[in-house]
């Protein structure tokens, strides 16, 4: 296959950036279309060039350090998919493809297509976590979770902090992310003594990060490469009101 790729490059996160075209020669349908960026890359560092920048780790899907603008929707074509699960199959010969980093003004660009996510370790930071001690491994089995309950919070907890809800959002809103943050402790046992505290100090972390608000548009849910549902955002609203009304947050 010959893939007809048009790129954003920027040197640094100050520095202006511009559209730049490339052509990948020889993709194999069955390579990963991070594998195929990596081949692209070789040829222009042979060449001297620099090569594109791009975030990926686990290439499994799991860590979320992956995800760039495809043809403008996050992490490409393929629903439930994070771009390192993404395969040049997907595409057809000749066939152009755009490349932009997340758009985002919470998710400053660092280089090309990597953009910098550290306003979700900060939200994280107000809330995701709990500090109450409910003891060793074994010690989980005293603590009897209804299976529903457990089911619905694991779910929340497949969230990978991609940003992918963030780069669909026309107001740029980190709701879905911070919902799945909130929504998987709250659902939980150990999650229940700082539950109000926590939903304030995330909603309250993403805002002050510069996060929009959310509007319900549904294109988060969408693009999320793990399928987080915006109920999620729904829980998240009630939690904070709850926390509002009881006084507790
Ligand atoms: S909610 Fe989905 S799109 Fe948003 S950060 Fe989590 S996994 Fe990525
Ligand atoms: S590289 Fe880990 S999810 Fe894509």
């Amino acid at each position: 296959m010959r893939i007809l790729l048009k790129v954003w490059r920027q040197a640094t996160p100050r520095a202006r950036g511009e559209f730049k075209d490339y052509v990948a020669e020889n993709a194999s349908p069955d390579m990963s279309f991070l594998e195929m960026l990596d081949v692209v890359n070789e040829r222009l560092i042979v060449k001297g060039d620099d090569p594109i920048a791009f975030d990926s780790d686990c290439r499994e899907g799991i860590c979320g350090t992956c995800g760039f603008l495809i043809s403008g929707v996050p992490h490409g074509p393929d629903p439930g998919t994070t771009v390192c699960q993404l395969h040049m199959r997907r595409f057809r010969d000749a066939d152009r493809v755009i490349l932009e980093p997340w758009r985002a003004k919470a998710f400053p660009v660092i280089k090309d297509l990597v953009v910098d996510r550290s306003a979700f370790d900060r939200i994280i930071q107000a809330g995701g976590y709990t500090s109450v001690n409910v003891g060793g491994a074994q010690d989980g089995n005293a603590i009897l979770v209804p299976k529903p309950l457990a089911e619905k919070a694991m779910d929340s907890a497949a969230c990978i902090g991609c940003g992918a809800c963030v780069a669909a959002c026309k107001n740029a809103s980190a709701a879905l992310f911070t919902s799945a943050k909130v929504s998987h402790l709250a659902l939980l046992p150990q999650g229940q003594v700082e539950r109000s505290t926590r939903v304030v100090a995330m909603v309250d972390r993403h805002d002050a990060e510069g996060f929009g608000s959310c509007s319900n548009e549904g294109e988060c849910e969408a693009v999320c490469p793990k399928e987080i549902p915006i109920t999620n955002i729904a829980r998240m609203n009630r939690e904070y009101f709850r926390a509002m009304l009881t006084g507790e947050g």
